[in-house]
């Protein structure tokens, strides 16, 4: 897909899903999202930049890690997103926050040199030019500063992973090209490495993603995620069809308490040199 109408997907498909989100996803990514921010260990007084932000799962508990005394800048390409990020800061007093619209792979309103850290939770897997992204991480970055990125893991491991296949067979072109890529082998931490971060470190965690019922992981999977642009323009009858085989597709992970799906998560952290 042409990197330009990938932007725009993800950018109208998140500003849909930015209410449903939480709701579907919060529990789910919260495994991937605790191993980020202790690896990245943000502390009192730090600058920090949050790529690609989201409703801020990950923004607000870096707000409050560098306190009153430090900066976070949370960065999103939806607009919805950022709005969500605004009124979650105001709400939680967190000043020190603050949340401006912007796409991954064109950091330019920050300087180089502008942050301690640069983190990107589960968002990376979106981007059309990820050594664009991220070079303008490492660019942004102090020198000695530190990057801390979670990507979903292999395909084979997410138990989720038709909904995009089942999406894609009812539009014209692909929702989200080669979405498990990053996660797949040593991928990211290569990408990493080839834009100049050393001494990279990378781990792979296994996760559940609970559904009560139907309901519920249809909502996550169909209204609250990166396919809502598509599945909006779906007919009653393809809706439908789609959650059948969606269902089925998730099928083997029922269980007595509802569904369990098995999900892989990739997080890497790497540095900048301390000089040039
Ligand atoms: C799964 S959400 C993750 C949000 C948050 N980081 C979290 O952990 O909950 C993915 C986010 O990536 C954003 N996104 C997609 N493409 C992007 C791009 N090219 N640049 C910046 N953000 C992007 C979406 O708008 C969405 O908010």
């Amino acid at each position: 897909m042409d990197a330009r109408l990938q932007r725009r997907v993800q950018r109208y498909g998140w500003d849909r899903a930015a209410e449903a989100y939480e709701a579907g996803w919060k529990e789910s990514l919260a495994d991937a999202q605790t191993e980020l921010l202790r690896v990245a260990n943000a502390k009192p007084g730090e600058h920090v930049l949050d790529i690609a932000c989201g409703t801020g799962l990950v923004s607000l508990p870096l707000a409050e890690a560098v306190g009153s005394i430090g900066r976070v800048v949370a960065t999103d390409i939806s607009d919805n997103m950022i709005e969500r990020v605004r009124h979650a800061a105001k709400t939680q007093g967190f000043t020190q926050l603050e949340a401006v619209c912007s796409g991954a792979e064109a950091l330019d309103q920050w300087p180089d040199a502008t942050f301690d850290l640069v983190t990107c939770a589960l968002g990376l897997m979106y981007v059309p030019d990820t050594i664009t992204a991220l070079n303008e991480a490492f660019r942004v970055l102090k020198p000695g500063g530190r990057a801390v990125i979670a990507v979903w893991g292999e395909r084979n491991k997410c138990g989720w992973a038709d909904i995009f296949p089942i999406v894609d067979a009812r539009v014209k072109s692909e929702v989200c090209p080669l979405f498990f890529r990053l996660g797949t082998g040593s991928v990211l931490q290569d990408e990493m490495a080839a834009v100049g971060f050393l001494r990279l470190e990378t781990s792979r965690l296994k996760s559940k993603l609970p559904y009560a019922d139907d309901h519920a992981a249809i909502e996550a999977a169909f209204i609250g995620g990166p396919v809502a642009l598509a599945y909006n323009r779906f007919d009653a009858p393809t809706r439908a069809a789609a959650h059948r085989e969606y269902l089925a597709s998730i099928g083997p992970f029922l269980t007595s308490e509802g569904y369990r799906i098995p999900g892989e998560f990739v997080v890497c952290r790497g540095h900048k040199a301390a000089t040039d």
